[in-house]
């Protein structure tokens, strides 16, 4: 048999179900927020994720997928889905058309990294994007919708670890200060930070790398190189977090995998997931609609992997348990009037089921249990005739006989 990819998983059953009632509390909340959704293409031109993420970042060098499709372009499985919202925000023309611009999307992202737990190849996530701001009050918009998620969901354990990474000019200088530290380090790097040295010697901090985290450790922090701006809008956010409730702790190692940040950096991260902890990571972005070729507009968001959201979920607390019903029938001549009453329940918006290959009563009745169903509805030739139904409550056993309107007063959500 032919199997799935590795890093591909198929979601089903209760997982499915679990899946459903996450992506139904974030929507939700989605709408409370004022984010409205925009649905991408999966598919985008490859050029799009380099210019956008960045040449040296390591979805860009090695999780892409990349093809060339017939037509001889070179295309790629979005990885993520900040850069097409910005492709998408300038291709329509939308700036100009309102002050702010508030965008969700939700769906799958692809990365070709190495599947372990908490790390898929396909994997999803649901993201929002806030485009028109550039003071802290849209980090700080962002960050209570996160909170008020993580909430509904009933997800304990976390933490938000908050940075800065300042504006070009102080990251010229941090670069300055990251080049003379670890100018005499060179042997001690990593094939990788070797090279990412002379690129983009910011990613050295965020190694994972057993030596290099170790030299991270002494190394100069970005947070030092803030110039007053930047420092401000730092200072004004931590003070608006404080000031709603929002704890949160300052993690100077935090310049996250995409270049296209600047200022705010954030993560959430969960004490009850493994290694890979991070259940959302977003920040600040100024600079790429303009990197894009689009125009100059202050944006910031995140995106949540909802894979980790699931893992740290009992699909049975999140399930929401409808009521279902089964409707059993005794044969050929009544199978019309079973239809036809499981047809009016399902018009008013009840779960119903029935065998549709008939079949004895008792092995309906098997199939009702299976199904977990909270009631049954027993029809034969003597109900049809005087309208009476039998009506069976699975939990209590207990079994009544009533008329139509009765029942369907009875089983009405
Ligand atoms: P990211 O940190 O690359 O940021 O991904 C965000 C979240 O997606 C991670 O915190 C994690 O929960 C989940 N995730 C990422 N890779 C995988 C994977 N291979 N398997 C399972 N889950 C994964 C971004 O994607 C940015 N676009 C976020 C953003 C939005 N920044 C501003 N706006």
């Amino acid at each position: 048999m032919i199997q799935a990819i590795r890093g591909f998983k198929d979601i089903f059953g209760k997982e499915a179900k679990c899946w459903q009632e996450i992506e139904s509390v974030i929507k939700d909340c989605f709408k409370l927020w004022g984010f409205e959704e925009v649905r991408l293409p999966l598919l985008e031109k490859t050029e799009l994720f380099k210019r956008g993420i960045g040449d040296d970042t390591d979805i860009v060098e090695k999780e892409m997928y990349t093809f060339t499709d017939k037509g001889g372009e070179q295309i790629t499985l979005r990885p993520e889905g900040t850069a097409s919202v910005i492709r998408f925000f300038n291709e329509h023309k939308l700036y100009g058309t309102d002050k702010f611009f508030k965008f969700f999307y939700l769906g799958p992202m692809f990365r070709y990294e190495r599947p372990q737990k908490g790390r898929l190849r396909q994997f999803h996530q649901a993201g929002v994007e806030f485009l028109g701001e550039a003071s802290p009050l849209a980090e700080l918009e962002v960050i209570t919708l996160l909170f008020h998620i993580i909430n509904r969901l009933g997800i304990k354990n976390t933490e938000l670890k908050i940075n800065s990474l300042g504006c070009s000019e102080c990251r010229s200088a941090y670069r300055e200060s990251l080049l003379n530290y670890y100018g005499s380090k060179e042997e001690q790097l990593c094939d990788d930070c070797k090279r990412r040295l002379k690129v983009n010697p910011l990613r050295l901090i965020d190694c994972k790398s057993e030596g290099c985290g170790k030299l991270a450790e002494s190394a100069p922090l970005v947070t030092d190189f803030l110039c007053q701006d930047c420092k401000a809008h730092f200072e004004e956010l931590k003070k608006l977090l404080s000031e709603n409730g929002i704890s949160y702790k300052e993690s100077p190692y935090i310049v996250r995998g995409l270049d296209y940040y600047n200022r705010t950096v954030f993560e959430l991260h969960s004490t009850d997931l493994g290694a890979q902890s991070a259940l959302l990571a977003g920040g600040r972005y100024d600079r790429l609609s303009g990197s894009l070729g689009g125009v100059h507009i202050p944006a910031v968001g995140w995106a949540m992997g909802i894979e980790r959201v699931y893992s740290l979920i009992n699909g049975e607390d999140v399930i929401k348990n409808d009521k279902k019903v089964f409707v059993a029938f005794t044969g050929k001549d009544v199978e019309n009037a079973a239809l036809s009453l499981v047809y009016k329940l399902r018009g008013l918006n009840v779960s119903t089921e029935f065998d549709i290959s008939g079949g004895s009563l008792k092995s309906q009745l098997r199939r009702a249990d299976k199904l977990c169903s909270d009631w049954v509805v027993i029809i034969g030739e003597n109900e049809v005739k005087t309208g009476n139904y039998q009506l069976k409550n699975m939990k209590t056993g207990e079994q009544k006989l009533v008329v139509e309107k009765e029942l369907l007063d009875c089983l009405k959500n």
